[in-house]
């Protein structure tokens, strides 16, 4: 979940995987998982990975009806103290919502949560967290009724937004970007203009990795200078410890299989 401070990751929510996971979409860089097993191990060593850096993980149970519910940071969006559920932007993942919601309605009162009506579509992997700076991508999961229901939200919250139009060959914001500390942005050469982002805080930078990184640029920042990474990407292991960050490095293979990238697989609430 990209949409929390370094500092706000304490909890994790995720979910398993189904045995119908070999039909998860996959029209992007996924070309459709084929191991279930090694799949499950991968997501296994992944919410590991999280608890030996001191978060609480909960596991949901995977929906046998749902092939891509492992990937829960599409369905709620959680924004200091409060959490916004979306409309999936496919409609084959609607249904995949209803327990996390119940799972989040016994950590935030009803007033902290709020709920798009039908003309508004959004996935939480278009949501990127700089700070107290917000992106969001516009894109086939992710319409304009959506951004709306969200600015209105950060505008509440006193945070910024700014809408960043995603290439048709780009699933989520996420699947090119992410924040690996507070302060800096992972972004691919080659997919958005470099002046998407805008200007900004002084404090802070976007690195740009190489067009065949993309899938690297996605990462997860913990507190202490942690970063997972996904394994394969030499310029964005080098970056990171170039940073001075620790990397801590997974095997992604059978969750990119089905365009799920690491922030894909959690909701930090
Ligand atoms: N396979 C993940 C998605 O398309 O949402």
């Amino acid at each position: 979940m990209a949409t929390v401070r370094l500092g706000q990751k304490h909890r994790v929510l995720a979910r398993g995987i189904p045995d119908s996971y070999s039909n998860a979409m996959a029209n992007y860089f996924g070309s459709g998982p084929t191991d279930l097993e090694l799949a499950r191990a991968q997501h296994t060593i992944y919410c590991q990975t999280l608890e030996d850096e001191g978060l609480e993980v909960t596991l949901l149970e995977a929906d046998q009806n749902h092939p891509d519910c492992v990937f829960v940071e599409d369905q709620a969006i959680v924004i200091d103290g409060h959490v916004l559920l979306p409309i999936p932007g496919h409609p084959s993942r609607v249904a995949e919502q209803p327990p996390i919601a119940e799972f989040l309605s016994k950590h935030y009162s009803p007033e902290k949560i709020f709920r798009m009506s039908s003309e508004c579509k959004m996935d939480g992997g278009d949501l990127l967290r700089l700070g107290d700076l917000f992106f969001v991508g516009r894109s086939s999961r992710t319409n304009d009724a959506g951004i709306a229901v969200l600015r209105e939200l950060l505008d509440r919250l006193g945070h910024e937004l700014r809408v960043i139009n995603l290439p048709p060959e780009a699933l989520h914001l996420t699947s090119i970007s992410s924040t690996p500390t507070d302060k800096i942005i992972f972004a691919p050469e080659g997919y958005i203009d470099k002046q998407s982002f805008g200007q900004l805080p002084d404090d802070s930078q976007i690195i740009w990795m190489p067009k065949e990184e993309v899938y690297g640029c996605n990462t997860i920042g913990l507190e202490g200078g942690k970063v997972i990474i996904a394994e394969g990407y030499p310029t964005v292991l080098a970056t990171v410890k170039e940073l001075g960050l620790t990397p801590t490095v997974i095997d992604m293979s059978q969750i990119r299989a089905a365009d799920g990238s690491l922030t894909c697989l959690s909701i930090f609430y």
